[in-house]
Parts: C-alpha cells; sequence; structure tokens
C-alpha cells in the first residue's frame, strides 16, 4: 500500500483558546513521493515538529509579521526532517535539516526552506532536538534580545518572566553569564527548584504563589534594570511598577495575552515616562544573518557548561498535537517543547 501521511489542518479560528477536536483537523493523505519532485526539491519525512506559543498568532485573521495561517491549510511549524529524496544540489538524501514543514509525517520544501544541521555544532556537544531549542529560534530570541536589546552589566538586576520555558531559561542565563543578578518567576515550584538549583538564577518566584506580588518587591530591592518579558498581563504591570530610571524593557513575547477574548494593557504605564524606560518589540527574524556567530557563542557555552537547556518531548506524533498545544499554554513544558512524530533511530521508506 502507498504509504499515507498524516497531517493537521486549521479547521476553525479560535476566539480564545486553541479547542481540542475542534480548532485543528487531523487527516491522512497519500504521501508525496520521490516522482512528485520538481528541480530544487526535496522529500522530506518528519521527525520533530517544534511548539511555540506563537502559533495562536498565527491563526487569527490579523495583521502581522507572517501571514495568518488560512482555513484548510497544514498548520505551520518548525521541524526536524529527514530528507528521503533529493532533486538538490545543496541537499543530500539521508541529511537532517530543520524546515517549516507544517505539522505532517511527509512533504515536499524547495531547498531554499531548508537548512542542513550544521556538523560543527552537533559535535560540539550539541544534540539533534537542539536545533529546534538552544540553535533553533527560541535560543536564538533568547540571545539576541537579551544581549542585544536588554544589554545587561555587571551587578543589574535582570528579570525574565516565563524563565523555566525555551527562551526563558535560556535569556536568564545569558543574563547570568553578562555579571547580572537574575530573577525569574515561573509556573510552579519544581520549576523554580529548576532555575536556582540548576540555572543558578539568584531568585525564582511562582506567579501562582499568592503571595507572588509582595516576593516579586521583595527580589527586586534596586529596582529592575532589564526586564525580559515573555509573558505581558499582571506580571509586566509589575515590572513596571518595579522598574529602574532608565531601565531597558525587551518585548518578547505576552503568552498570557494570546488566549485572551479582551486584552489587558499595563496599567503603569506611565512609569515609562517617569522612569525613561526603554521599552523594545522584536522578532527574532530581525537578527537572522547573525544567527551562526550566536550559534557559535552558544555551542562555547554548552561546551564550557555555563548554559544548560532542557526539552519536554511529546511522544505520540501529529495525534499528540492537541495534547503538545494544551501543554504550552498549560505550563507542562519545561525548557523547549517538542512532539517526536517519529524515532530518527527508526529505518525510513520511501
Ligand atoms: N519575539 C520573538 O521573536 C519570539 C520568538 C520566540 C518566542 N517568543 C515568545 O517568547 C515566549 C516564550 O516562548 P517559548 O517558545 O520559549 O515558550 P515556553 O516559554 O517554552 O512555553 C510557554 C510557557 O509560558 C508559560 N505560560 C503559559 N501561559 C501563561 C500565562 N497565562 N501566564 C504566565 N505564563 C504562562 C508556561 O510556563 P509557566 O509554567 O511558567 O506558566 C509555558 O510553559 C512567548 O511569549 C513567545 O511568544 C518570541
Amino acid at each position: 500500500m502507498a504509504r499515507q501521511s498524516l497531517q493537521l489542518e486549521l479547521a476553525e479560528r479560535p476566539t480564545g483558546a486553541i479547542v481540542p477536536g475542534r480548532t485543528f483537523r487531523q487527516r491522512r493523505v497519500a504521501a508525496p513521493t520521490e516522482a512528485d519532485l520538481q528541480d530544487g526539491q526535496v522529500l522530506l519525512e518528519c521527525l520533530y515538529v517544534s511548539f511555540d506559543p506563537a502559533m495562536r498568532g498565527w491563526l487569527d485573521d490579523r495583521r502581522s509579521y507572517v501571514p495568518p495561517v488560512q482555513i484548510g491549510e497544514v498548520m505551520r511549524a518548525a521541524t526536524i526532517s529527514r530528507v528521503l529524496a533529493s532533486r538538490s544540489a545543496r541537499i543530500r538524501a539521508g541529511d537532517i535539516v530543520t524546515v517549516p514543514m507544517g505539522i505532517r509525517e511527509v512533504g515536499i520544501a524547495s531547498e531554499d526552506q531548508v537548512e542542513p544541521a550544521p556538523p560543527a555544532l552537533l559535535s560540539a556537544g550539541g544534540k539533534m532536538t537542539d536545533l529546534l531549542g538552544v540553535f533553533g529560534l527560541t535560543g536564538m530570541t533568547a540571545y539576541f534580545g537579551m544581549l542585544k536589546i536588554g544589554e545587561p552589566k555587571p551587578g543589574e538586576t535582570v528579570v525574565v518572566s516565563a524563565a523555566a520555558g525555551a527562551t526563558g531559561s535560556v535569556a536568564a542565563q545569558i543574563a547570568k553569564i553578562a555579571g547580572a543578578r537574575v530573577v525569574g518567576t515561573a509556573g510552579s515550584d519544581e520549576k523554580c527548584r529548576w532555575l536556582t538549583e540548576e540555572l543558578g538564577l539568584d531568585v525564582a518566584l511562582n506567579y501562582k504563589d499568592p503571595d507572588f506580588k509582595a516576593k516579586f518587591k521583595q527580589a527586586t530591592p534596586k529596582f529592575i534594570d532589564v526586564f525580559f518579558d515573555n509573558v505581558g498581563g499582571e506580571q509586566l504591570d509589575m515590572a513596571l511598577g518595579r522598574a529602574n530610571a532608565f531601565s531597558r524593557f525587551v518585548m518578547c513575547g505576552g503568552i498570557s495575552q494570546y488566549n485572551a477574548e479582551s486584552k489587558s494593557g499595563p496599567r503603569n504605564f506611565n512609569s515609562i515616562i517617569s522612569q525613561r524606560i526603554k521599552m523594545q518589540g522584536f522578532i527574532v527574524f530581525d537578527f537572522a544573518k547573525e544567527y551562526s556567530t550566536a550559534r557559535a557563542q552558544i555551542a562555547k557555552w554548552l561546551g564550557e557548561g555555563k548554559l544548560k537547556r532542557r526539552e519536554t518531548i511529546i511522544k505520540g506524533g501529529v495525534a499528540a498535537s492537541d495534547e503538545a498545544f494544551k501543554q504550552l499554554f498549560q505550563g507542562g513544558n519545561i525548557g523547549k517543547l517538542l512532539v517526536e512524530v517519529k524515532n530518527p533511530d527508526e529505518v525510513s521508506r520511501l
């Protein structure tokens, strides 16, 4: 029988959170084959899919930094995939690549969408899944957001929200490497213990603790010089209230608002003026030309043991997508969240 490919298609735009079994439809289609390839294209099988909070934003039909996913389209996602067949001079069958192939088991991509795994990174203490983690977009976001926008100085106080996530955990450690005193916030005591005991943050606070507000104030006695925000909402407001003069607010994400049907903005807005805060949003793609520099530095820090990373891998393939979205928005992950679509050690067939 011809090979089938399971894919996740957008069925209906959510108004709030993604609704399991309703927002997306899973459909089995005939898998493309080598015979379908045109010059410059490659046939791929997916090994891992990256689950990113930004995916929720791509479901809304509004102007953004990328066009929305259309109803009926395969859900956009970054993947680690293996090349099954190639009509590209640059990419060979058997290569492991990163490619925004969407949530599907087998697909075709043009060679300019495909990035071969740099062997130097993997040999420098990296592993395959790092291609979507520390060496992928979340690692790049942490690196450029913290160093180019946050610019932490030795002795300054840096606060990172969603600090046990893929981006936050790397951003917080980079601030430590820069010599700052680092406070992280996260949604469980287990995550907070990981941040202080394993990653070396100075303080980690569980934002679900009833005394969170008081503890946030205690943890920032000299106020905040850099706030790396992944969450927005209430935590952004609290950080504005504790901002130092001339502090930098790195506006990386606002996950607390992504599913909210009515978005709430900060009340402490006037602090931006009184404390002369520089607040800057960014999209990681702005730094694409510098990724290789960042990856080399991150590989060095990994090798020296200065930077640690963790990942949460959900098994179950494309069918586990609803579960992965649920975990992402309910804090089920520590570090980078991935779904394993195929065990890389399993034999492939065309
Ligand atoms: N600007 C860019 O180019 C760029 C690129 C990549 C990512 N980002 C942003 O960076 C942020 C982190 O992304 P990531 O991929 O690294 O994801 P992640 O932090 O690994 O996972 C998301 C985490 O957010 C926390 N969270 C979920 N809902 C929350 C809520 N209502 N309030 C507070 N925390 C909540 C959860 O942890 P807890 O248990 O701590 O709640 C969850 O584990 C996101 O806002 C994302 O959009 C921006």
